[in-house]
């Protein structure tokens, strides 16, 4: 059966088959990724690393992807389950959705296998309780509170806003759906003191933060008829929540990104939902300062295209500046929107109307250009050494810059800005070049294999490829030294037994969620050997790998004969040495 769970046995091995063979994976990756085709295979942009080349391939013959630089491979299901960050049973079901298959597995799925449903459940259902408290009469001011801000029914309901209260409600309800005190607390939606239990959140207004695939997993409250000193509280970290992989309205994005072909950042989730209101919906929220390099590779899987639009105060510049970078590390350069008077894009709409704002996000500045106007902010260009400062900051920047016009146009204004000769400054440019130490490419050293491990891995490529193999190899009886692959070894077995026959890519959905396995696959599949077998070279590893096992018996037999007190026996065992050698090499 594929996978270890019991959802997944409920699938039949052809099924899952059926799917995989019912989708093209050159077509499933391009609609994350743009691929161009160069000759029989297609390449992007790997999304698993930082990456700035094109280093992943996807084959249609074998129907499998693999990036030559950070190693990721596999079939269709594999993608998404590293793209997706989604189980390998998610990833067969999205698949099947998409090609109207139907899937029957039944009421098992509510049960669901994973450790972390029951947080999940918690979070849902705790959304719901807020949800329906801001239905009843002491939701009235918390309601009005949103109204005031052009919050209406439809919005609250779209992004699941709610209220919570002082009290043990939420814990309560949490109890009687039989959840218990241990989870309870783990979840972060209560806590307790020495009267008992009672609910984190209280009388704010609570937004619901979804994780990528839309469950919700933390929340954040706002305050709105109080002084509290706190404007929001958020969900401590849980097993469900990492603070550092949030973006705000990530999974609601990804159709809009689609169809625009950007994405809109901005610092708070209220300026997400105030944008969504007037019509701008292709856009997330970092929710504080300064992003992970997790969130700026999610922000990259959305689109390559991003506008940074952060609050126009300081707090937002330096916020802006930080997450180009981050940004910048993985391998996109952002555009940037400069809102006026200090205002976020909420207030911005607010005070200035949406057709101004519109102008904005048509015509960000590019980042080079933003930073001269942060490097030029609180200097006085009347003065050589902030002249001399302002001229370096900028420098160091055009190392981001590769379009040439672009890198000329900045020198350009940079004179003109400074009065100093263009001369001066691309001779700096080049002393900057020359003081460069040029890195040497880290080349890893491919690790000597010894001749064991050549020739069990020999046996796998082969195997993989050719079913003539698996029966020789099985006829053989051979024992691999290595878990992984002696298990590696069998599944190939039993996928030949059941289908009589080896596919690359059926056998690595087979596999399903045994991620170690699917990964040794890929490291095997791609050995640089001939991909065509001489018999005579099967026999040999098959002759090494007993070779290995004969020393390992003779050694052990040799131990009992030095412990073995009685001569009969030390001669029964020299015996059986010889004919352990005899039978096998
Ligand atoms: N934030 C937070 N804790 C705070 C303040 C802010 O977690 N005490 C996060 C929130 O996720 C918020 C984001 O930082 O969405 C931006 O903060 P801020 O600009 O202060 O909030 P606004 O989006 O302007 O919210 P509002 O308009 O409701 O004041
Ligand atoms: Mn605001």
């Amino acid at each position: 059966m594929i996978g270890s769970s019991d959802i997944m046995s409920r699938i039949s091995d052809e099924k899952i088959l059926e799917i995989r063979n019912s989708v093209n994976i050159v077509d499933i990756v391009s609609e994350y990724l743009p691929l161009v085709q160069k000759g029989k295979n297609y390449f992007g942009v790997c999304p698993f690393h930082d990456d700035h080349n094109p280093s992943m391939s996807v084959t249609q013959d074998k129907q499998m992807f693999k990036c030559f630089v950070c190693g990721v491979g596999g079939n269709v299901f594999t993608f998404l389950m590293e793209y997706e960050h989604i189980s390998f049973l998610e990833a067969v079901k999205k698949i099947a959705d998409k090609v109207n298959i139907q899937l029957d597995i039944g009421p098992i799925t509510k049960k669901s296998v994973s450790h972390l449903s029951k947080y999940y459940e918690m979070y849902d259902l705790s959304m719901k309780y807020y949800q329906n408290n801001l239905k009843t009469a002491s939701g009235k001011d918390a309601l009005k509170y949103l109204q005031d801000r052009g919050i209406n029914e439809e919005i609250i309901k779209e992004f699941g806003i709610g209220i919570s209260y002082k009290g043990d409600k939420l814990y309560k309800m949490l109890k009687a759906s039989k959840h218990d005190d241990k989870g309870i607390e783990e979840s972060g939606l209560c806590n307790y003191n020495d009267k008992g239990y009672y609910d984190v959140f209280s009388n704010r207004i609570m937004f619901p933060l979804f994780d990528i695939d839309g469950k919700v997993v933390a929340f954040s409250g706002r305050i709105y008829n109080t002084t509290d000193s706190s404007k929001y509280v958020n969900s401590k970290e849980s097993p469900i929540f990492k603070k550092g992989q949030m973006i705000y309205n990530y999974h609601r994005v990804r159709e809009f990104v689609r169809k625009s072909g950007q994405v809109i950042v901005v610092e708070g989730f209220m300026d997400v939902i105030a944008l969504y209101k007037v019509g701008i919906n292709n856009v997330v929220a970092t929710m504080g300062t300064a992003i992970t390099s997790e969130q700026a590779r999610l922000i990259k899987r959305l689109s390559t295209d991003v506008i940074l639009m952060f609050d126009g105060d300081n707090a937002g510049n330096k916020a802006t500046v930080s997450c180009a970078e981050e940004l910048q590390k993985v391998g996109i350069t952002p555009k940037i929107i400069r809102l006026e008077d200090k205002l976020d894009p909420d207030d911005y709409i607010n005070k200035y109307g949406i057709e101004r704002l519109k102008e904005h996000i048509e015509n960000p500045i590019s980042l080079i250009d933003y930073k001269m106007i942060i490097y030029k902010e609180n200097k006085n260009l009347q003065n050589s050494v902030d002249v001399s400062n302002y001229i370096n900051e900028v420098i160091k920047e055009l190392k981001f810059v590769n379009d040439k016009i672009v890198r000329d146009l900045v020198l350009q204004k940079l004179s003109n800005e400074t009065g100093v000769s263009l001369n001066t400054i691309s001779s700096i440019i080049k002393k900057e070049e020359t003081n460069k130490i040029i890195k040497p490419e880290l080349i890893k050293p491919s690790k000597k294999m010894n001749r064991y491990e050549k020739a069990y891995k020999g046996l796998l490529f082969y195997m993989l490829r050719y079913k003539e193999v698996i029966r020789i190899v099985d006829d053989s009886n051979v024992f691999i030294p290595n878990r992984e692959h002696r298990l590696l070894a069998c599944e190939i077995t039993s996928f030949y037994e059941k289908y009589e026959n080896i596919n690359i890519a059926d056998f690595t959905a087979f596999l399903g969620d045994k991620k170690e396995l699917v990964e040794i696959v890929n490291q095997i599949f791609d050995l640089p050997l001939p991909e065509e077998y001489i018999n005579e070279e099967i026999d040999d590893y098959i002759k090494v790998l007993n070779e290995y096992t004969v020393n390992l018996e003779q050694k052990r037999l040799e131990e009992l004969m030095k412990e073995s007190k009685s001569d009969i026996d030390k001669a029964d065992i020299a015996k059986k040495i010889i004919e352990l050698k005899k039978e096998w090499i």
